[in-house]
Formats: structure tokens, sequence, C-alpha cells
């Protein structure tokens, strides 16, 4: 990535969330995990730059701290901002727990207003938190070091599945908040039923032989039948979810090229 594009990342960044809070959100998460641009700058596997944005902890995480003080400047003093931080990539000379530790004491002396704990990423043959299927949070381990690390509000997402784990992590006094998104996908109304006391607890569906990321292409087509008013009180199969995720990404590839083919190819 030329320089001159990685110094134009705060004000896009800034830019994003000042649309978001113009169009009425009531907050922004700026997004460090999961593999995306900037927990790929975070990361020493895929950053192999030699500049200021490279090499130490110090540098690899430049662009994440002047994204969120560019948002800041743009939103103003009362909006909120998250950063989604992985507290490890779970790859090999990747991004770590110690790394992750040192973001998390430098965001302490950010403006950001949370921090939330996640971990793993989007790369072939590599973890991802939406696929897990461990039982219980995933991250609280980290989590409590990362309380030592700043007096920031923490908010840990991944692995909670019943309102118990929940009450536990925020009990222990690990985290603030409890991230959820398979048991929202599951029971949208999921946080009023727990503070309602009721039950069942939302069944998870078992899916032994997914393959890679089958089981988050199962949630999101879910996801999707909700977004249409279409959910059905049956489950429906992990093969069709996977062929209609297919079909659909085709369909929209062919809408996304339309519109941005050449500029991509103009890049290459
Ligand atoms: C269908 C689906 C879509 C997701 N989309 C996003 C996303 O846009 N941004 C994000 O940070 N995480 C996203 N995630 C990951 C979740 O935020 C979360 O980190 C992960 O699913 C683990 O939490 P859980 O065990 O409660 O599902 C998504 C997960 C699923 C299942």
């Amino acid at each position: 990535m030329p320089l001159d594009e990685i110094r134009q990342l705060p004000s896009r960044f800034a830019r994003t969330a000042w649309l978001a809070r113009q169009a009425g959100f009531g907050g922004v998460q700026i997004h460090a995990a999961h593999g995306y641009l900037l927990s790929q700058f975070l990361s020493p596997l895929f950053n192999k730059r030699s500049d200021e944005y490279g090499g130490v902890i110090a540098n690899r995480m430049r662009p994440l701290l002047e994204a969120i003080e560019a948002t800041r400047a743009a939103v103003g003093p009362d909006f909120p901002i998250a950063v989604k931080l992985n507290s490890s990539d779970q790859l090999e000379g990747g991004f770590d727990k110690e790394d992750a530790l040192e973001v998390v004491a430098a965001l302490d002396g950010s403006s950001v207003d949370l921090i939330d704990i996640s971990g793993g990423t989007y790369f072939p043959g590599a973890n991802s938190a939406s696929d897990g299927t461990v039982s219980g949070p995933y991250f609280l381990e980290f989590a409590k070091r990362a309380r030592m690390a700043t007096t920031k509000p923490l908010m840990l997402t991944g692995g909670f599945k019943r309102r118990a784990q929940a009450e536990d992590a925020v009990a222990s006094d690990a985290v603030d908040i409890v991230g959820l998104a398979r048991a929202l996908v599951l029971e949208p109304s999921l946080p009023d039923l727990w503070k309602a006391d009721r039950k069942p607890e939302p069944i998870f569906p078992r899916f032994p032989d997914a393959p890679e990321r089958g089981i988050t292409v199962w949630y999101t087509m879910r996801l999707t039948e909700i977004g249409a008013d279409k959910e059905t009180p049956v489950f429906g199969d992990l093969g069709q979810a996977i062929r209609d995720y297919k079909g659909r990404n085709k369909s929209r590839s062919k809408v996304w090229l339309r519109h941005f083919a050449n500029s991509v190819v103009g890049q290459t």
C-alpha cells in the first residue's frame, strides 16, 4: 500500500463515522480485528513494511491510533467510538497476546470509549470466531489481562451461548459488556428474554462436518431470512445454506463487477 494511501486512511474512517452520525447511528466501531485492513497492519504476518507503519508494534498500531483520533475530531467528544481488537490472530507468527496488550495500553491513552475483544481471522485455513465450536466464552482469559492494562470499558464477544455465561463474565469483573452474534441470530429477542428471566435458552444447531466458514455461512443465510421476514421455526439445512450463499454471491459478483471491474483492473 503506497504511503499516500496510508496517510489518507484516517480521514476515510473519520468521514465514514461522520456519515454514520449524520444518518442517525448512536455510535461507531472501528474494526481492527478478524483480518481486515487495520488488523493486517497490526499483524507481523501480513505487515512486512519497513517504514513507520511496520516493524515494532508501536508502528503497526499507528494506522489504528490515527484512525481513532481523526474519527474523534470528526464526530465530536460525545459520540461513542469503540474499537474491535483481536486478542490474537491465532496464527503462528501473527499478532499475539503480548502485541494485543500493548495495543490495549495504547488505546487506554486514546479517545476511544470502548474496547471490544475478539480473536481469529478470516484467512483461509485460519480460525475465525464466528466458526468457533468451543463451548463457553473464547477470549475471557485475555480480557482479564486486558483489564489490568486499561480503565476503558471492555466488551467481550465470542462463544456466549447461555445467560449464566454472560452473567459470570460480567460478575467476574473481567468485562463490562457481553457481545452476542450467533445467539442473537437464533433468538433476536434474547437480551429481553434474559432480562425477563424467560426460558428456554436458544438451541444451537450442530454441524459436525461443516466445511471451513460453513457455520458462518449458515448464520449469514439465517440472518438474511430474518431480514426478509422469511424465517421459519424449523432451521434450514447446512448444505442448502451453502448453495444459497454461493448463488447469492454469484449474482452479487455480477453487479459488483459491472460497477467496479474497470477500477479493479486498473489497480492491478
Ligand atoms: C453471520 C455473521 C456475520 C458477522 N458479521 C460480522 C461483522 O460484520 N463484523 C464483525 O466484527 N463481526 C462479525 N461477525 C462475528 C461476530 O461479531 C462474532 O465475533 C463471532 O460470531 C463470535 O461471536 P458469537 O460466538 O457470539 O457468534 C459475524 C458473525 C456472524 C455469525
